[in-house]
């Protein structure tokens, strides 16, 4: 991966600067500081390998050279996109499992950041925002892809099993084209992300979807219950096992299967 070969194969997108990293801390610490000194809409920022990738909640995210995909996207939010920005971890998870889907593959999404093959994780998004005075002026998107196998971390740091596409497709597929590929599929879904077909898509796509789930909320709050579906803000809706609707939001939220 260098820069000349993604500036050629993403000539096409609208996409705005691109800067390319051989070797970066963490593609979303980079795009944070551009953005708040004037990235455009689209801006990209790509590494080889990050070393000190992180997750939600500073979480260590391990993406080691040449194996992981690892991007961050700045977006400048249009202002009938403002009342929605909550949907954009949606948009970025459609835009992956719809890549995965033309490699053959049958992605999920683990409600809220993550993507599954098989039920392991391969990819992950951590969405920031920065900050005018009260109103939002960019949000970055960082997105880390378990490409080829070396990209999997041990087990032993490990929340959740994860799985690389190498495992699934025999061979790892070029990053660069996949990059091209979530790219152009979040640019045609970005103006849809309003609708209630974008919301339904979203509901399709999840994990677990009418299945029994355990979410742990950050402290001791436990809710177990059945997925139902999606909030307009993109919230999980559980039915829980008093007949009772609760509505778990984003933030330090751990959801998993519950037989
Ligand atoms: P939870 O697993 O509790 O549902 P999460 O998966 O959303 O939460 P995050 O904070 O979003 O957890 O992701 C960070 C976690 O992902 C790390 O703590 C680590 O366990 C795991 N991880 C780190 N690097 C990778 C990777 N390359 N592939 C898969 N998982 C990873
Ligand atoms: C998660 O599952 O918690 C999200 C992981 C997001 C990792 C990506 S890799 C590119 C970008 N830079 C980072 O430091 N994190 C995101």
């Amino acid at each position: 991966m260098n820069q000349q070969d993604l500036v050629l194969t993403l000539a096409k997108l609208p996409l705005g600067e691109i800067r390319y990293f051989n070797s970066i801390g963490s593609t979303n610490d980079e795009a944070m500081k551009w953005a708040t000194k004037g990235a455009k809409d689209l801006s990209l920022v790509v590494a080889n390998e990050q070393t000190a990738g992180r997750g939600r909640l500073d979480r260590p995210w391990f993406s080691p050279p040449s194996t992981a995909l690892a991007f961050s996207l700045i977006l400048r939010p249009h202002a009938d996109e403002t009342p929605h920005l909550s949907r954009t971890v949606g948009l970025t998870a459609l835009a992956l499992t719809d890549a995965f889907g033309k490699l053959g593959l049958a992605p999920q999404i683990k409600w809220p950041n993550d993507i599954l093959l098989n039920g392991r994780k391969v990819a992950g998004v951590l969405i920031e925002l920065t900050w005018f005075e009260d109103d939002v002026d960019g949000v970055v998107i960082g997105v880390g892809i378990n490409v080829a196998k070396g990209a999997v971390p041990s087990t032993d740091i490990l929340r959740f099993p994860a799985i690389s596409l190498e495992h699934l497709l025999g061979q790892a597929p070029d990053r660069i084209a996949l990059l091209h590929d979530i790219l152009a599929s979040f640019i045609a879904l970005r103006p849809h992300m309003h609708t209630d077909s974008f919301m339904s898509s979203w509901e399709k796509s999840l994990a677990y979807y009418g299945r029994g789930v355990r979410v742990e909320m950050g402290g001791d709050q436990v809710v177990v219950g059945k997925v139902t579906g999606l909030g307009p803000d993109g919230s999980l809706k559980v039915l829980d096992d008093n007949g009772k609707t609760v509505t778990v939001r984003f933030g330090d939220v751990r959801l998993r299967l519950f037989a």
